[in-house]
């Protein structure tokens, strides 16, 4: 299968997906990697694996719609079969969730539908929650609400709360990429079926 990997930052989902897919067996392939800002380490690390990447800036369009057809076009270029979202900052649009409808992956730092948004971290260290972790789903209209793949829970420790869920979320990152491997590998080699919101991936047989 050919992903398209979106990233905004430090890129280390998306590292992990590189050095996964470096195993034939994985069954998936990243084809471009694609960001929404320049000079972030995400589009370095895509560099150093030799991976074609793009920018598209929100503020280098007129509209926000311009820059969402533009994102749109750039991923239909590489003719992905998932697109995966790994820390991409940005909602996607009613153009690129078309394109793409039920073939986009997102990753988020919390347990959806808790604490949805851009800081699921420190929203979930700031409400005293005992556990939380990561979600893997595909992407729907809403922010964070697509039909849930898989989630990992993360214990909260008393000293979280002193460093603005800095180490909590770095442990979170580190089931994070586990399960994100995991997930877009069974997409890629089983696909997979939604139905009423439940996501069923063959067993492999
Ligand atoms: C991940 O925890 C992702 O869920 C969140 O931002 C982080 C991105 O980390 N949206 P990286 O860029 O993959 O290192």
């Amino acid at each position: 299968a050919r992903l398209v990997v979106l990233v905004s930052g430090s890129g280390t989902n998306l590292q992990a997906l590189i050095d996964a897919a470096d195993d034939p067996a994985f069954g998936a392939e990243i084809v471009a990697v694609g960001a929404d800002r320049t000079g972030i380490a995400g589009l370095g690390r895509a560099e150093q694996a030799g991976i074609p990447t793009f920018v598209q800036r929100v503020q280098d369009h007129a509209e926000r719609a311009d820059w969402d057809r533009a994102l749109t076009a750039s991923v239909l270029g590489y003719q992905p079969d998932l697109v995966v979202s790994a820390g991409f900052m940005k909602i996607l649009g009613a153009e690129f969730l078309t394109a793409f409808s039920g073939r986009i992956v997102n990753t988020h730092p919390a347990l959806l539908p808790s604490f949805p948004g851009a800081h699921g971290v420190t929203d979930a260290l700031a409400y005293g929650v005992k556990v939380t972790g990561c979600t893997v789903h595909l992407v729907d209209a809403g922010v964070d609400t697509g039909p849930i793949i898989a989630q990992g829970v993360v214990q909260v420790e008393d000293a979280d709360y002193a460093d603005g869920g800095e180490a909590l979320h770095e442990r979170i990152k580190t089931v994070e990429r586990t399960l994100l491997v995991d997930v877009v590998g069974r997409l890629a080699r089983e696909g997979h079926r939604i139905e009423d919101r439940k996501v069923w991936i063959p067993a492999h047989e």
